[in-house]
């Protein structure tokens, strides 16, 4: 078994995250898979932004959820990163769906409603899944517990990922309990048993955020089947070493 490389927001060390830039980067890198956040504009267009709000990512000012996407495509999301990036947008979804479909990328979309609740997230970004036909390439995760179990009423033909970065107790069987077909998990977490237990459970299991090398080199060693990593570039050169 092979552990998959995805890029995590895109190739976030060199670009802004959650960019076209960054996925375009991932790609070029030849990164595997492509790891990013949605989130819902006022007019509830999907859109690739990790934080709630605009800040810390744009030259803007306020929530995602309060912007409409003509206005929220007013903001420079890449000026913050580097002026070499001045001018990037944030990318709704349809535009990253479109980009990605005639590559040979797997994707994960991060549903980042775990903050906010919002309204029929999961049927928004299923349908435009169904649209570009892209199901099979997807898994969707969240760190909303409510979102997978909501995610699976809707479809059970689609992956489906809980993102925890808790030590709870019980965590395979609450995993399976919500119906996910995986378990992202952040580094902190990972152990010998965890992927043992995730295997033995028909769960693969994905370690975030992954940059070090030593860290890399002992997610390959342990058997995960997935990391997200900012630097994929690195992480290739490690696990093909
Ligand atoms: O999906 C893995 C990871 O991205 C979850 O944490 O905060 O980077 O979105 P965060
Ligand atoms: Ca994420």
């Amino acid at each position: 078994m092979t552990t998959k490389i995805f890029a995590h927001r895109g190739a976030s060390k060199v670009a802004p995250e959650n960019t076209m830039a960054a996925f375009k980067l991932a790609y070029d890198m030849h990164a595997e898979g492509i790891e990013t956040d949605v989130q819902l504009t006022k007019d509830n267009i999907p859109v690739l932004i990790h934080d709630e709000n605009v800040r810390r990512t744009t030259n803007g000012t306020g929530f995602v959820q309060d912007y409409t996407l003509e206005e929220l495509k007013q903001l420079d999301a890449g000026s913050w990163f580097s002026e070499k990036y001045e001018g990037e947008t944030i990318p709704t979804l349809d535009e990253f769906l479109t980009w990605i479909q005639d590559k040979p990328l797997r994707l994960n979309l991060e549903l980042k409603n775990n903050v906010i609740d919002y309204k029929d997230l999961e049927k928004i970004v299923y349908d435009r899944l169904v649209a570009f036909d892209l199901i099979p390439r997807t898994v969707i995760s969240s760190f909303s517990s409510e979102s997978i179990k909501r995610f699976k009423e809707i479809s059970s033909d689609l992956a489906t990922a809980w993102l925890t970065s808790n030590k709870i107790r019980f965590l395979i069987p609450f995993t399976k309990s919500l119906g996910a077909n995986r378990l992202h998990a952040k580094y902190t977490l990972l152990n010998k048993r965890l992927v043992k237990k995730c295997h033995q459970n028909d769960l693969e299991l994905a370690i975030y955020t992954v940059n070090r090398p030593n860290q890399m080199n002992r997610c390959f060693q342990l058997g995960c089947d997935t990391i997200f990593t900012d630097v994929p570039d690195i992480a290739l050169l490690e696990r093909n070493k």
